[in-house]
C-alpha cells in the first residue's frame, strides 16, 4: 500500500453508485447525469451538468441519462438494448461523468495518486469491462474491475465457502467465493432485479385500481417500504390520489406477487452455481449464503430461500449489514490490500486490452 495514495472502493450500480475512500469519506448518488434542456435551463441551473439530488429537484429542466439502464454498457450489447451508436456515445460520456463525480465527492487532495476498485456485474463481458475502464480512466491512476458480489464477500471477510447473491436494480448476481477470485463461468447473472419488480407491481396496481394515480417512482417507493416475499400476515395499506384526493388502497396482493416473482429465478441461479461444485463444498456453501444489494432488504427473503433450500439438506442465509455501502466498502478494503505493483499492472490495463486476464479478476 502506498501511504501517500488515496484508495477508493466504488459500487457502480445501475441505480445507485456508492463510494468509500481511505480518507474515511462515503457517499452515494444516483447513477445518472442531467444535461440542461436549453439555454434557459442552463442559466437557471448555473452549470452544464447536474448530479445527485439536484436531478430530482430539477428533473423538468434536464435531460436525464442513466448510463447503465437496461444493462446498456454493462451486460448487454447496444443492439440487444435497442440503443443507437449516437446514444452509446452519450451513455459512455454519462458513465465517465458519474465515475468522476463520485470520486470528487470523496474530496481527494490534488496531486495524490488515486487507486480504485470498481464493482461490476459478475458476468459483464470483456467488451463491457473495457467500457467501465474507459469510464474510470480519467478519475483514477490505477483501477481494477471486480465482480460486485466478490467485493461484498471480501468486505465481510467471507473469503471461502460463501455464496453471494447481489440483488440490484438491473441484475441479480450470484457468485461463489472460495479463497480466490471467482472465474467468470462460475458466476450467474440474472438479467432481472428490483426494476422488474417495480414494473410488475406498477402494472398490477394499474390493472387492479385504475382510478388510483400512481407513477413508477411511487411504486418503487412503496416496494422499498413494504416489499415482502413471505406468507406471514403482512399488509400494505397506502394512500394514493384519486382525482387529486388521497384514498387508502390495500396493495398487499399485487406487491407480494411482484416481489415473489424474483424468488424462483434466484433459486434456479443458486441451484446452478451450487451444482457445479463438488459435494463437500456444496454443503459448506449452503451454510454461508449472503444476500446483498438493495433488493436484499425485501422482507422475508432470507427465510423463503432457506425454506426452499431444505431439499438441498438445509441452508443458512444472511443479509449484509449495510445494503447501500457493503459493495463499496468491500471494494475499498480490496484496493487497500492489493500489492502496489498490481496496480501498476492494472494501470497498463487501462489501455485497450484484448484478453480477459488483463481486465478481469
Ligand atoms: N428496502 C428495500 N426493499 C426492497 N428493495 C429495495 C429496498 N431498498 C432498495 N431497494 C431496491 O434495490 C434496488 C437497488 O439496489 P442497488 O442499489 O444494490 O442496485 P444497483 O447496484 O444500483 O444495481 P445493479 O447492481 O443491478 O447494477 C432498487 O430496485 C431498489 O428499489
Ligand atoms: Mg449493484
Amino acid at each position: 500500500m502506498d501511504a501517500k495514495a488515496i484508495y477508493i472502493g466504488m459500487d457502480l450500480g445501475t441505480f445507485k453508485t456508492s463510494v468509500a475512500s481511505s480518507a474515511g469519506i462515503r457517499d452515494v448518488i444516483h447513477t445518472a447525469v442531467g444535461w440542461p434542456r436549453d439555454q434557459v435551463a442552463r442559466t437557471m441551473l448555473g452549470r452544464d451538468v447536474v448530479f445527485g439530488k439536484d436531478l430530482i429537484e430539477h428533473r423538468l429542466a434536464v435531460n436525464i441519462v442513466r448510463p447503465f439502464e437496461k444493462g446498456v454498457l454493462k451486460y448487454n450489447s447496444p443492439d440487444d438494448a435497442g440503443v443507437s451508436a449516437d446514444q452509446i456515445t452519450l451513455y459512455k460520456q454519462a458513465a465517465r461523468l458519474v465515475v468522476e463525480h463520485a470520486v470528487s465527492l470523496t474530496r481527494p487532495p490534488k496531486g495524490v495518486p488515486i487507486y480504485g476498485v470498481i464493482g461490476a456485474p459478475s458476468r459483464a463481458s470483456i467488451l463491457n469491462k473495457k467500457v467501465l475502464l474507459e469510464a474510470a480512466q480519467h478519475a483514477f491512476d490505477g483501477v481494477m474491475i471486480v465482480s460486485e458480489p466478490f467485493s461484498i464477500a471480501y468486505g465481510m471477510n467471507r473469503l471461502s465457502d460463501t455464496l453471494v447473491v447481489d440483488i440490484g436494480a438491473g441484475t441479480t448476481d450470484i457468485c461463489p467465493v472460495y479463497g480466490t477470485f471467482p472465474r467468470e463461468d462460475e458466476q450467474v447473472t440474472i438479467a432481472q432485479g428490483g426494476d422488474v419488480i417495480d414494473e410488475t407491481f406498477y402494472r398490477l396496481l394499474r390493472e387492479r385500481y385504475p382510478q388510483a394515480q400512481i407513477s413508477l417512482n411511487m411504486a418503487r417507493e412503496i416496494k422499498e417500504k413494504y416489499g415482502f416475499v413471505h406468507d406471514v400476515n403482512e399488509q400494505a395499506l397506502v394512500m394514493l390520489p384519486v382525482n387529486g384526493r388521497p384514498q387508502q388502497f390495500d396493495v398487499t396482493e399485487p406487491l407480494k406477487e411482484a416481489c415473489k416473482a424474483l424468488v424462483p429465478l434466484i433459486l434456479d441461479g443458486l441451484g446452478e452455481v451450487i451444482s457445479r461444485f463438488d459435494p463437500e463444498f456444496q454443503q459448506r456453501m449452503l451454510q454461508n449464503i449472503v444476500l446483498g444489494g438493495g433488493g436484499s432488504q425485501l422482507k422475508g427473503l432470507d427465510r423463503v430461500i432457506e425454506d426452499a433450500l431444505k431439499e438441498f439438506g438445509g441452508a443458512k442465509v444472511k443479509r449484509v449489514y449495510d445494503a447501500v455501502f457493503a459493495g463499496a466498502v468491500g471494494a475499498l478494503k480490496l484496493a487497500m490490500s492489493m500489492p502496489q505493483d498490481y496496480f501498476h499492472q492494472l494501470k497498463m490495463a487501462q489501455q485497450p486490452c484484448e484478453t480477459e486476464a488483463e481486465v478481469s479478476v
